[in-house]
């Protein structure tokens, strides 16, 4: 049985007093013995009064970026050393905004993916195909490509600690979320992938559905077999909202 994973993405939003506003909330919705597996990523700047706000609840936190090395002449960069003062679970890797808007190569986040691996830290992998790409009939392509860069090579004990989320470019942020049976066809793909290089491992590892996810659309992604969580941007922004899709995902 693998346990759902639903994640709030905030992007670059939230002043430190509206994330420690938003903790105090979430806190009050979210019982103890919750079985889905929640993670909030506040932008670094918010990242203390996440931990603060946080601590002593089931609720986890992580980052939306690093760099891979450890320091250095990286003007602008955060590092995994950095980050683990604050007590992160989990880092997001290969955000399609990462990759689109500030040119990531696959090479440069497979890196990363090797680097937060070693700090003991889950990465939470994005993939995903553009429009184009899926009218030319290349998702599944685009997709491969991605997940071999970024995964071919790793231990099944390290492969085992990797999140994967699959979000289409074309359903991120714009109301426009990708069929449920799409979204199952590419996860029971990439299950397949990960089955041929790692075997059983593959059983365990956790397929997210990210793009346009809201509370009146979640259940029909977090049902699907081969889905076992969400990646929510917008509309984890509002803790109400972010803990219903979240109960979407009770089994
Ligand atoms: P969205 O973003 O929910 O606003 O579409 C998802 C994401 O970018 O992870």
């Amino acid at each position: 049985m693998r346990t759902p994973i639903v994640a709030a993405n905030w992007k670059m939003n939230k002043t430190q007093a509206e994330a420690r506003e938003y903790c105090r909330r979430f806190r009050e919705l979210v019982p103890e013995d919750f079985p889905v597996e929640l993670v909030l990523f506040p932008p670094f700047t918010a990242l203390g009064a996440v931990r603060d706000g946080l601590t002593g609840s089931v609720v986890k936190w992580g980052a939306q970026n690093v760099h891979p090395e450890p320091k250095g002449a990286f003007t602008g960069e955060i590092s995994l050393p950095m980050l683990l003062e604050y007590e992160i679970s989990y880092v997001i890797v290969g955000h399609s905004e990462r990759r689109d808007i500030f040119g990531e190569t696959d090479e440069f986040i497979a890196r990363k993916i090797w680097a937060v691996l070693e700090a003991g830290v889950r990465p939470i992998l994005c993939v995903g195909e553009k429009l184009e790409e899926r009218r030319e009939g290349r998702a599944r392509e685009v997709v491969e490509r991605q997940l071999s860069a970024a995964l071919e090579g790793l231990s099944p004990e390290d492969a085992d600690r990797v999140v994967i989320a699959y979000e289409p470019v074309w359903a991120i942020g714009t109301g426009v979320p990708a069929r449920p049976e799409d979204a199952q066809e590419m996860a029971a793909f990439i299950r397949g992938w990960l089955r041929a290089r790692l075997g059983d491992v593959a059983d365990g590892i956790r397929i997210q559905y990210g793009g346009s996810v809201k509370p009146g659309n979640a259940g029909d992604f977090l049902r699907l077999p081969d889905i076992d969580g969400a990646l929510v941007g917008g509309a984890s922004l509002d803790p109400d909202s972010f803990f219903a899709i979240a109960r979407e995902g009770v089994p």
